[in-house]
């Protein structure tokens, strides 16, 4: 027992023998200093490096003497190692290592200086790739904070019965992990319910991504959607790049106005959902998917698969959990209180009277919660009183429709005197745009067609109007 003891206590010290020998031949200097800081012993490598002939001249010699900036003495004084540092020196810098040196009884009685090497050149694709990590890093941060969701259920004003249970079913939604299918009109709440059932899911902490279907041209979606292989296109893609599906993965992704996918699309997007399974464009890797689909769309999508244009398996994958956001015009009584909302996100210091009140529960909002806020938001602008009345917000509906029950008085008491080219032609598309819109079951590429117009050109002028959010 005693002899291996006695071993161990001699490996130990060959160990720390060898230590100091291997790191002495193969490092760029070593130093050491007694309890003044004086140095004691220096080897010819280090010495020549600080312009010594040899290195007898630079013992006895306070250390600061011949290493200008060094900071044995402190290590010395406060009994503590600077384990890794750069030190400057004449001839470029070096990295050092520096430990205070103990005797038996564990006092200080000077330390030992490494230069472990000066090729810091070698060591700066390390540094460079570390920068370029944490740069990485920072960004991706940053986007995944400005993907996340702005909006919560708090968000979601209305106290109508249609507006509580809507409430009550996308809440419930928010812990489940199937698709949720959100149907209703243009500006009716869709993607701000979207990012309200994200934002309360387990998958809040990760990208709410949304792509649009009716805004993207159709040859770009499917790219869009799975990313592009590197190699897969010559030009600014040749690198690859990932789709949607891939900055969603983890997270939710919002197929906004689902019913205008184009049909080879859907068909990929249904075995997204089955199989979780996609390969990006150009590529023949299979890539595992994990995010959850909120639909949303305005066209009847039953019509849509009676003309062939959805798929009516997609359709069912899609329908499990439906949730209809109704028109503002039935609501009518959630008004008052989304104007107030409304009025103070636009940091407006305006209310409204009586009249102005009656007027908008008059008014059958064909673009729903967007229309109203846009109208508040001209009212505001063109009013220097602080309380708008009915002829403030007259002026700022424009084109008035009148709900059902007034639909018979029909515009003939409008008066357009006065009015500008500009406005007479906004009323115009407006009224010519929700008409196909409406009578295409709101399908854009339909009511693109009946006007004579391309689909992107009718989605530009429905987003001047207000008929539909830009991407
Ligand atoms: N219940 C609500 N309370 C407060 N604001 C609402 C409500 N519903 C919608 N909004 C506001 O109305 C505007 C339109 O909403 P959103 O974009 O969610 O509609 P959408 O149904 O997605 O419309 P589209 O079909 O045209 O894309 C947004 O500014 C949104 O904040
Ligand atoms: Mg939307």
């Amino acid at each position: 027992m005693s002899t291996s003891l006695k071993d161990y206590q001699q490996v130990r010290g060959l160990a720390i023998q060898s230590l100091f020998e291997i790191i002495e031949q193969s490092s760029e200097g070593t130093v050491i200093v007694d309890r003044d800081a004086n140095i004691v012993w220096m080897n010819e490598r280090y010495a020549k490096r600080f312009g010594l002939k040899s290195a007898d001249e630079a013992i006895g010699q306070p250390c600061e003497q011949v290493i200008a900036n060094s900071l044995l003495r402190q290590v010395v004084r406060n009994d503590q190692p600077i384990l890794l540092d750069i030190q400057d020196t004449p001839k470029g810098p070096l990295v050092v290592m520096r430990l205070p040196i103990h005797n038996d009884a564990g006092a200080v009685i000077g330390a030992i200086g490494f230069a472990l090497f000066d090729e810091l050149r070698n060591l700066s694709p390390l540094i460079e790739r570390y920068l370029s990590m944490q740069q990485e890093l920072a960004s991706t941060r940053s986007l995944l904070r400005s993907r996340q969701s702005k909006y919560t259920f708090a968000h979601f004003i209305g106290t109508s019965a249609t507006s509580l249970e809507v409430k009550r079913r996308a809440r419930r939604s928010a812990s489940a992990e199937s698709p949720v299918l959100l149907l209703g009109e243009t500006g009716t709440g869709k993607e701000l319910l979207a990012q309200a059932i994200h934002g309360a899911s387990t998958r809040a902490h990760k990208a709410f991504v949304s792509i649009n279907s009716a805004a993207i041209p159709h040859d770009l979606l499917e790219a869009e959607f799975f990313g592009t292989a590197p190699g897969a296109f010559t030009g600014a893609d040749r690198k690859g790049r990932p789709g949607k599906l891939q900055i969603a993965q983890g997270g939710t992704l919002f197929l906004d106005e689902i019913g205008d996918m184009p049909l080879p699309l859907q068909s990929k997007l249904l075995r997204v959902l089955q199989e979780k399974e996609y390969e990006p464009v150009g590529s023949n890797e299979m890539r595992h998917s994990d995010v959850r689909v909120i639909a949303a769309t305005s066209m009847d999508l039953e019509a849509a698969i009676k003309r062939g244009e959805f798929r009516a398996d997609l359709y069912y994958r899609l329908n499990v959990l439906p949730i209809q956001v109704p028109p503002l015009r039935e609501r009518l009584e959630d008004i008052p209180a989304l104007s107030e909302a409304i009025l103070e996100d636009l940091r407006s210091h305006h209310e409204l009277d009586r009249e102005a009140l009656a007027l908008l529960a008059r008014h059958a909002w064909p673009g729903n919660i967007r229309e109203l806020r846009n109208v508040l938001e001209r009212a505001a602008l063109l009013s220097d009183d602080r309380v708008l009345g009915a002829a403030e917000i007259r002026a700022a509906i424009g084109t008035f429709s009148p709900v059902a029950r007034e639909a018979m008085e029909t515009l003939e008491g409008e008066t357009f005197e006065g009015e500008t080219f500009a406005a007479a032609r906004e009323r115009f598309d407006r009224q010519l745009i929700t008409a196909a819109l409406k009578a295409c079951g709101g399908n854009v590429v339909a009511a693109a067609q009946r006007l004579g117009l391309g689909r992107s050109t009718l989605y530009k002028k429905m987003v001047a109007l207000g008929l539909a959010i830009s991407q």
